[in-house]
């Protein structure tokens, strides 16, 4: 990208005081006017209903999140927030809020000479969406003299009905190639990557097949608790907060069929192919977990009742392995395994697809279980992908050693960028491939939609350890082949 790309706009976040707005936007806007030198193409307007905390108060925040964000204070950050920051206070959320909003984005826009083009992004907590989408259609922001986009933060919904509901209200004002809905999975390189293994490698394309492929394993795990999160997790648990929506898009870029060229609309339309025919899960095939006090990496580590903000009788899951099927000629009969907790003993986010043995076994001793070629891509840490495979080892008597083909993204390439710094850029450009389209995100609601129907038990497991041991009657879990270790 160059920054002739970008066109001068106004970037304008609603919960300018938010977590997400500290850790994330601010460190990634800044990083990137900085690297595409677009102090005089992007003014951040930061917008609160919290407290009035002027241009200078948020500069201040701005400042603060940077040093915290591994950015110190130096001339360049002074002078980006100075120059490129505002606050405009939202107070009650009044139409005349929103129209005094309005008064402040045209000023700036004739002071800097912008022609108009804005984007809004939604960082707040989601019952915060559709006050905010109101007000600003309502006011007539949902259109400029440029253009207008609209960001809007994970959760889309809790259910299938608050999911379509959300993308009525949505539509009521904004258009779908306005709305961009940012699950920031997506924006990590190496599941962009997941696409460009598949479809620019014609060898992998043939074994892609329930012929081949007799299962696969997405797994999101975390070591860390919930930490001060508390309050917010208890609303969602792990199938909201990371199935519904980081797994189950994993689980659409490794299943879909292939595009029919690399553009935004041909990628999203196999994606939602994917949801479409995915089964409704089975409560009988989903484990929940909560984790109680452990030790993780040798340190004591709470249980989830005990975090501030839950309650002492808390059920909330923090972590779900799940079987799903996708009834589509491709997939038909192969087992997918969706899995994600907090409080497991490391922090990994892999793929593992397993192949089918080998129909006839020719070597003698025969093994009590044969080791399949299973091939992993590591999302997240030591990015890169492994091949599992056979060997002969040395000398006699025969016997057979799994080994690896091993790739890794940073002895390669070096960092890789953040994932919310490539999103950021592409709602700028205009693009949005990455972005979940508003069908998907009901559809991917419409599969867990049994288990709210009926939730299954919430079984516990200390912290430091894989998840409640029932997890292993749906699967081999932990998996032997997946590289944590
Ligand atoms: C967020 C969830 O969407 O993703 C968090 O709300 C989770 O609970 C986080 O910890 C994980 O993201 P990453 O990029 O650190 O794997």
């Amino acid at each position: 990208m160059t920054n002739h790309q970008v066109a001068p706009h106004l970037f304008v976040a609603f919960g300018a005081t938010s977590d997400l707005m500290r850790r994330k936007l601010l460190p990634a806007l800044y990083h990137f006017s900085e690297q595409y030198g677009l102090e005089r193409r992007l003014l951040l307007v930061g917008v609160s209903r919290q407290k009035d905390l002027g241009d200078d108060g948020f500069r201040a925040l701005a400042r603060e999140a940077l040093a915290a964000a591994g950015l110190p204070q130096t001339g360049h950050t002074d002078a980006w927030c100075d120059a490129c920051l505002f606050f405009q206070p939202l107070g009650a959320g009044t139409p005349e809020d929103y129209r005094a909003l309005a008064a402040r984005l045209k000023a700036l826009e004739k002071t800097h000479k912008f022609p108009g083009n804005r984007l809004f992004y939604l960082a707040t907590p989601p019952d915060a969406f559709g006050p905010a989408i109101t007000g600003l259609g309502q006011a007539k922001l949902h259109r400029s003299p440029g253009w207008t986009r609209l960001v809007v933060e994970k959760p889309c919904g809790r259910d299938p009905e608050s999911a379509q509901n959300l993308n009525h209200l949505l539509q009521r004002y904004f258009d779908e190639p306005q709305i961009y809905r940012i699950d920031h999975y997506l924006g990590k390189e190496t599941v962009q990557n997941l696409l460009i293994f598949r479809f620019a490698n014609d060898i992998f394309e043939p074994l892609w097949h329930r012929n081949l492929v007799q299962s696969v394993q997405i797994t999101v795990a975390e070591s860390a608790g919930v930490g001060s999160r508390g309050n917010y997790y208890e609303q969602t648990g792990a199938l909201r907060d990371m199935a519904q929506n980081h797994l189950t898009q994993l689980l659409t870029l490794t299943a879909m069929e292939v595009p029919v060229t690399f553009e935004p609309e041909a990628i999203r339309s196999e994606k939602a192919k994917v949801l479409r025919a995915v089964s409704p899960v089975r409560p009988e095939d989903v484990v929940y977990g909560q984790y109680t006090r452990g030790s993780v990496g040798g340190r004591e580590a709470p249980g989830y009742r005990e975090e501030r903000g839950v309650a002492p009788d808390s059920v909330t899951e923090t972590f779900v392995a799940l079987k799903l099927g996708i009834e589509n000629w491709r997939w038909n009969g192969v087992p997918f395994y969706l899995i994600t907790g907090k409080g497991l003993p490391a922090r990994f986010t892999q793929i593992a697809v397993t192949f089918h043995c080998p129909p006839v076994w020719l070597f003698q001793p025969r093994p009590a279980t044969c080791s399949p070629n299973v091939l992993v891509f590591t999302l997240q840490p030591d990015e890169g992908f492994d091949l599992h495979f056979q060997v002969k080892a040395p000398g006699e008597p025969l016997e057979l050693k799994t080994q690896r083909l091993r790739y890794r993204y940073a002895e390669a390439f070096g960092t890789l960028p953040d994932a919310y710094e490539t999103l950021l850029v592409d709602v700028m450009a205009g693009d949005q491939t990455l972005f979940v389209r508003g069908d998907e995100a009901e559809a991917a609601w419409r599969i867990y939609a049994p288990l709210l129907a009926e939730r299954p038990p919430t079984l516990s497991y200390p912290a430091g350890t894989f998840g409640p041991q029932e997890a292993a009657r749906l699967m081999e879990w932990p998996d032997p082949a997946l590289l944590y270790r």
